[in-house]
């Protein structure tokens, strides 16, 4: 947990402003309370390997991946009920609950020699703005993206 709390309490410069919206990295705006496990919300969860080096210092409230035999092993090693099964392009920022964080291991293939480089806007690798968009579109932005 000291981890956690070191890295809760660390972001010292926020970002200007670009829209109407509350400064998401201003400490007030955290969901996060102290002694509390800080959250996150977990895009292209998979297997649930990241979940499993987060689980003793975040708590997931919300997970999503498209696959689903690796939602079956996400879902036995973390549980279910934060799942949600399907592709990132039906995920409506409104719809995510404010959190601390959000992660996205998102599809690299694209950025590899083995993917035939289509780079950033591949088919795959180009889901990465499916999240940036769901992130924008939510109303209260977790504070840390990763
Ligand atoms: C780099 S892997 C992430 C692996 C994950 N961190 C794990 O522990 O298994 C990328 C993931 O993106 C998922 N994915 C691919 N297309 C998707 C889509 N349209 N919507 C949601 N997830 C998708 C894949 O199923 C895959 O699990």
């Amino acid at each position: 947990m000291e981890q956690a709390t070191l890295l809760i309490d660390a972001p010292a410069v926020a970002p200007a402003k670009t829209d109407g919206r509350a400064n998401s990295l201003t400490p007030h705006s955290w969901t996060h309370e102290r002694g509390a496990i800080p959250t996150y919300l977990e895009f292209f969860a998979g297997s649930g390997l990241v979940a499993e080096a987060l689980r003793s210092f975040f708590k997931p409230l919300w997970a999503n991946d498209i696959c689903e035999k690796k939602a079956a092993v996400y879902s036995a090693n973390h549980g279910s009920k934060h799942f949600h099964l399907g592709s990132i392009g039906d995920v409506a920022g409104s719809d995510l609950p404010a959190s601390d964080m959000a992660g996205a291991s998102f599809p690299c293939q694209d950025l590899s020699l083995a993917g035939m480089i289509e780079g950033i806007h591949g088919a795959r690798s180009g889901l990465v703005w499916q999240w940036l968009r769901v992130i924008d579109e939510m109303p209260r932005r977790p504070p840390v993206p990763i």
